[in-house]
């Protein structure tokens, strides 16, 4: 069984958007920042099944290439489906993906249709998410969904792209989790260009 874990770029601040999120500016005020190191080294990463060349650093390259080949599946929220436009019809990672959600946009419902709009609850969203990742992992976002995970003891693994940014304000990673610490062991740190790429466990 593979792990449930997040895997979203984040500032110093906390911050994975900054204010203002819309149509207009999906990340928010100034919160492209959070995605500049996908071009922000001399190593090219094209990111298989797309036209996406990415330049990074030659260890992000190789922990994107790893990210690629251990994700069976994705449980998103939709409002970052509705900001993506459903990633212009399927996810860069192409793997199936979960989206939580209170309705089910029909437009987006076809036959092999790589989104499974889930009304009945996230719980229900990862284990339909486990059952096609199968040894994989499942990824989650984006803030509303990792909060969940965490609140209901679903989260195995907490990877953050972090970014020397200081952001301000937005849509804040690690909030509403309620009272009480929860233990984190760190298990890797990549060093990337503009970007350190950290991994914890969570302690159950
Ligand atoms: N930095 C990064 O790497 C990164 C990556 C992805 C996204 N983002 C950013 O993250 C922000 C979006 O995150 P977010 O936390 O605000 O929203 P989100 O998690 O993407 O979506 C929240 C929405 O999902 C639905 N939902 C969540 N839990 C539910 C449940 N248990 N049952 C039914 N529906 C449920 C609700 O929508 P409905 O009730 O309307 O259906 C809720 O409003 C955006 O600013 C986006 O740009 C950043």
């Amino acid at each position: 069984m593979g792990k449930v874990r997040t895997g979203l770029s984040v500032s110093l601040d906390g911050f994975i958007s900054g204010p203002n999120d819309g149509a207009e500016a999906p990340m928010g005020d100034g919160g492209e920042r959070l995605l500049a190191w996908y071009a922000g080294g001399d190593t090219e990463y094209p990111m298989p099944g797309t036209d996406m060349v990415f330049k990074v650093s030659p260890q992000t390259a190789e922990f994107l290439r790893e990210t690629r080949e251990t994700t069976g599946a994705l449980v998103f929220g939709r409002r970052t489906f509705d900001l993506t436009n459903g990633w212009g019809g399927k996810h860069p990672l192409d793997v199936p993906v979960f989206v939580v959600s209170s309705s089910v946009p029909q437009e987006w419902v076809y036959e092999g249709s790589p989104f499974t709009f889930v009304t009945d609850g996230l719980e229900s969203a990862l284990e339909q998410a486990k059952a096609v990742a199968g040894d994989k992992d499942v990824g989650v976002g984006a803030a509303s969904i990792v909060q969940q995970c965490i609140r209901a003891g679903l989260l195995d693994e907490i990877h953050l792209d972090l970014v020397p940014v200081l952001l301000g304000g937005g849509v804040r990673l690690f909030d509403h989790l309620g009272t009480g610490p929860i233990d984190l062991e760190r298990t890797r740190v990549i060093e990337g260009a503009g970007v350190t790429h950290l991994t914890y466990r969570v302690v159950k």
